[in-house]
């Protein structure tokens, strides 16, 4: 009998470590037949701790279980969910890039070659820079980090420029509110990034790369450190890529944590030792980034990604999707829901599906508000705006931005109000301080939002024309998109910024 129970963060702070002990004990004691498997999370966060037994029937899951469970679990006297790849969440999906989070050991690389992986870095070593590159255009993978930008055009320019020295950085900040798809393919599938940065490699010249990782992902650093060091020693990283002669190596940063070193010219200057403050564009990071060199900066799950469109085939990733948002896009679902994790999904599924019928609607069973899409600097969009397709343009369409593909849920005892003060307060606080519109629109902004709930209905025309100002205005996307959850807020709710003093009288 297989045991498998989740090593994720996520899990582990709802206590899958003490039920794997308990586990291992009740093993122990009873003399059945077990071994214990941490995997990574199978991101259907409201079952952990998930426990999967195989007792060759497939894998079936009980969950949430905690440690004094184990006895009933291990005595039959639990139901089982099922099939864990039938439960309803979890059989909507196309994983692609996760298809191996949850089913593998993440640190296994055996597991790893036996799921598929490395077959795309083979295939990519025996290709020309322009042919990698080729495939990745092809197969229309666009940023996942927030700005959609077309990751084979990125490689292309790096490709093309011409230095001894060229670098691939992973972007593993992770600032988003709502958001864990990076965090949880480093710790639940590891390789598929190293691998994914290895044909980054391959595909521009660049010999090195960093990972620059939140410091407040601890297991993240500790799992992403010991996969390097045994991709290291099995030669898949190194002098001599897959015995290929090829060079590429890399290692692991951790940031001390500010929002804005998410920001690509941010993160270079604090990978290079400096304050994380935003830099002028251009040039770009692409032709003078890190250490003053061409530099592809690129987000986790873009890199991990690359892997299977490799392994599959370029036209194979394209066939999902909608429009030029093509391929698979794992929705992050949290905030106020009943079933809140990763779903990956090919783009195209309406929001109001996402919201209503995969995550079950909110935890509080009250209706729902609203949903803040893209992290803090995202749009709120109310239900007038459920029927709207997750896809790059069609959010762009209706003033909202996909972003890293975090959702965050709203009921309708939310304080619309509040939430537009709470963007601008957090655009204040963290401000890298380089221009004006953000520095001190921020605070403006905060200031009179304050007017508007004290009553000064007057004060909403200068709150419109200070987001006009910022959006025009700010050097980067932190000042330029607090606009978007304050305005949204505002339009889709001007009852809630009408002048509370005037309806007290
Ligand atoms: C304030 C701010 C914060 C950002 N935070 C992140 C982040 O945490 N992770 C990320 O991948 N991209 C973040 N970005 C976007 C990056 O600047 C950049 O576009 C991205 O890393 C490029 O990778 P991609 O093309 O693979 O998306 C942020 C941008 C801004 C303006
Ligand atoms: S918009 Fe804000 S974070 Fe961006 S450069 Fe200007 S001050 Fe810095």
């Amino acid at each position: 009998m297989k045991i498998y129970v989740s090593r994720d963060s996520a899990a582990k702070a709802l206590g899958a470590d003490e039920v794997a002990e308990a586990l291992t004990a009740e093993i122990d004691a009873s003399g059945i037949r077990g071994e214990i498997i941490r995997t990574g999370s199978r991101g259907m966060v409201w079952l952990e701790p998930l426990v999967e037994i195989d007792a060759g029937q497939g894998r079936m899951a009980y969950g949430p279980i905690s440690a004094d469970d184990v006895p009933a679990l291990l005595g039959g006297r639990i139901d089982s969910l099922g099939l864990t790849e039938e439960i309803p969440f979890f059989a909507r999906q196309t994983r692609l890039t996760f298809a191996r989070c949850g089913v593998t050991d993440p640190l296994s690389l055996s597991d790893y070659e036996t799921h598929g992986g490395l077959v795309g870095l083979r295939r990519a070593l025996v290709m020309s820079g322009e042919e990698i590159v080729d495939e990745v255009k092809v197969s229309g993978l666009r940023g996942r980090g927030g700005a959609g930008f077309p990751t084979g055009i990125k490689w292309d320019t790096v490709r093309l420029a011409r230095a001894a020295q060229k670098y691939i950085v992973c972007n593993a900040d992770e600032g988003d509110s709502g958001t864990f798809a990076d965090r949880m393919i480093m710790e639940g599938d590891p390789y598929t990034l190293i691998e994914g940065m290895a044909i980054a490699g391959l595909a521009t010249g660049a010999t090195r790369g960093y990972v620059y990782l939140r410091s407040e992902y601890p297991d993240a650093i500790a799992v992403m450190e010991e996969a390097v060091k045994r991709a290291r020693a099995a030669g898949i990283l190194g002098a001599d890529v897959l015995g290929s002669g090829r060079t590429f190596d890399m290692e692991i940063r951790s940031g001390a944590g500010a929002y804005v070193c998410g920001e690509e010219t941010s993160l270079l200057n604090s990978l290079e030792g400096k304050r994380g403050v935003v830099r002028s564009k251009p040039p770009l990071p692409a032709l003078e980034g890190f250490l003053g060199r061409p530099t592809v900066v690129n987000n986790v799950i873009s890199l991990a990604t690359v892997p299977v469109i490799f392994e599959k085939g370029a036209d194979f990733y394209a066939a999902f999707g909608l429009g030029r948002s093509k391929g698979t896009i794992p929705v992050q679902i949290a905030g106020n829901v009943a079933r809140g994790g990763l779903f990956e999904t090919a783009f195209g599924m309406p929001l109001g599906e996402l919201v209503e019928e995969v995550a079950g609607g909110t935890a509080s069973g009250r209706a729902v508000k609203a949903v803040q899409i893209g992290g803090p600097l995202g749009a709120y969009f109310a239900r007038d705006k459920f029927d709207t397709p997750f896809g790059y343009e069609d959010f762009d369409g209706q003033g909202g931005l996909i972003g890293h593909a975090g959702l965050v849920v709203f009921d309708d005892s939310a304080d619309m109000l509040k939430m537009a003060r709470f963007a601008m307060e957090f655009c204040a606080v963290e401000s890298c301080g380089k221009c004006t519109p953000c520095r001190i629109g921020a605070v403006r902004g905060v200031e009179t939002l304050d007017r508007i709930a004290a009553g000064d209905s007057a004060a909403v025309e200068v709150l419109t024309d200070l987001c006009e100002v910022m959006k025009d205005g700010s050097l980067c996307a932190l000042g330029g998109f607090t606009p978007y959850p304050v305005m949204s807020a505002l339009q889709a709710f001007p009852e809630e910024f009408a002048g509370v003093k005037e309806a007290a009288e």
